[in-house]
């Protein structure tokens, strides 16, 4: 046998007896969706590299150390999508969706790519359930955004969740909030670590963020941005809360979280468990503006997909897994073997799930074969039944057997389904 290859670091197959995890996740999140007029909407696995830069910012981890990048055989630069916001903003400026009536509902589920440290949670293709809303500015969209969330994964079961908010201010009040810290972090400069060190200047805020230890002992007593916000962002996170309390979706203020990402303004939430994050999310004002279009407000989250898998597991949460066949049809001989086939075709377009001998197995084993499979009733065509026209649907739970006429395709289809 030649050398078995493996799949690539930080990448995981989803592999036939998980699919329905995936199918069930994807359905409820497209129902919650629904419920609120979201249309789907899809967009390529790489973009311009460009967008990136622009979208998720310059400064970030995602674009300085995340990103795959690669120039293609026409020498231009391009990148396998590390997150959903950016392009669905950018082919919604480029498709003009911005002069229909608004707001503009869009969801999507899609992989994402980033070059991170594989570890827990934390993978190289991940998958993003996500929602982009274009066009409002109020805050009963900030909370109806985070509804959106809190519903999918509450549909999905899911108990040990807590919704954690902040406001990132504007333009008109970080600078002041930026110029605070910067003036707090220079007093403690030296004990950051390279990388806040390297954030100081263009991106102070992240240093917030910093895992390291040394880092978190400086700035839990920094200044917080609550503190500055201007009195629009002040009277719109009120009422982001005041529309929360009406969901009766509890929530904790948290000015510890800043998102990894440069777009937000306002609103950011993220959806924790012990832990990780499942769900990040918030208001990014400015970002259909920059990437070309008109000054047009957005909100938007996206749930990880794998990190919702691990936490449904973790609480022990059974996603229900539907049975592979209603009937399984054996048969005796050649031409009993041709019946079944038949029998298949007929039953498949009525919605039945069946499977026949394709194994060249003997009737015993086809039986065995049937009962590990799990399929709900079984039947088994020979000389006699090919003659009578009549057959045993064996219900598989209890044994019972029900003869139907094996010209009655409609009869033979209610009784197994
Ligand atoms: P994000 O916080 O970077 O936000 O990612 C959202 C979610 O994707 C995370 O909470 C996590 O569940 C999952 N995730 C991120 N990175 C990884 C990884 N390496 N491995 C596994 N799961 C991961 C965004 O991507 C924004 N686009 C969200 C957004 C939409 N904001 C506004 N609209």
């Amino acid at each position: 046998m030649a050398m078995e290859m493996q799949a690539p670091k930080g990448t995981k197959d989803m592999l036939p007896q998980d699919a329905y995890k995936w199918q069930y996740i994807e359905g409820v999140f497209r129902e919650v969706a629904k419920t609120y007029g979201i249309r789907e909407i899809r967009t390529p696995m790489f973009e311009h590299t460009e967008l990136f830069l622009r979208g998720v910012g310059d400064t970030t981890d995602i674009v300085q150390k995340e990103m795959y990048t690669f120039k293609d055989k026409g020498d231009r630069s391009v990148t396998l999508k590390p997150e959903g916001t950016s392009p669905v903003v950018r082919s919604f400026v480029e498709s003009r969706l911005f002069n229909e009536a608004q707001p503009t509902k869009l969801c999507y589920i899609t992989p994402a790519f980033r070059y991170e440290n594989v570890q827990k949670g934390r993978l190289r293709q991940f998958h993003q359930c996500g929602v982009e809303v274009f066009g409002s500015k109020e805050p009963s969209m900030d909370a109806e955004v985070i509804a959106v969330a809190m519903d999918t994964l509450k549909k999905l079961g899911l108990k040990s969740l807590s919704l954690h908010i902040n406001n990132l201010g504007c333009p008109n009040c970080r600078p002041k909030y930026n110029e605070a810290l910067k003036k707090f972090l220079a007093e403690n400069y030296d004990g950051l670590c390279d990388t806040c060190k390297s954030r100081f200047e263009k991106n102070p805020m992240r240093i917030l963020d910093c895992k390291e230890k040394k880092c978190n002992e400086i700035t839990k007593n920094a200044p917080i941005i609550l503190d500055y916000m201007c009195e629009e962002c002040d009277s719109h996170f009120a009422k982001v809360k005041e529309y929360l309390d009406i969901l009766e979706i509890p929530y904790e203020i948290d000015p510890g979280i800043v998102r990894g990402l440069d777009y937000y303004t306002k609103t950011i939430f993220e959806i924790v468990t012990p832990d990780f994050t499942v769900c990040g999310g918030g208001r990014y004002d400015k970002l259909i503006e920059e990437l070309g279009g008109p000054d047009m407000p957005a909100v938007g989250f996206a749930i990880g997909i794998e990190r919702l898998i691990m936490t449904l597991e973790k609480e022990g949460i059974e996603i229900p897994n539907e049975t592979l066949f209603d009937l399984y049809i054996g048969a005796r001989g050649e031409e009993e073997r041709k019946a079944a086939f038949k029998l298949a075709s007929q039953l498949r377009p009525l919605g039945v799930k069946c499977e026949i001998n394709h194994m060249g197995r003997s009737v015993k084993a086809e039986m065995k074969y049937a009962n590990k499979l799990g399929c709900t009733f079984t039947t088994i065509i020979g000389e006699d039944e090919l003659s009578n026209k009549k057959i045993n649907l064996k219900r598989m739970s209890d044994g019972e057997i029900f003869e139907v006429s094996l010209e009655n395709i409609e009869e033979i289809a209610k009784s197994v389904k």
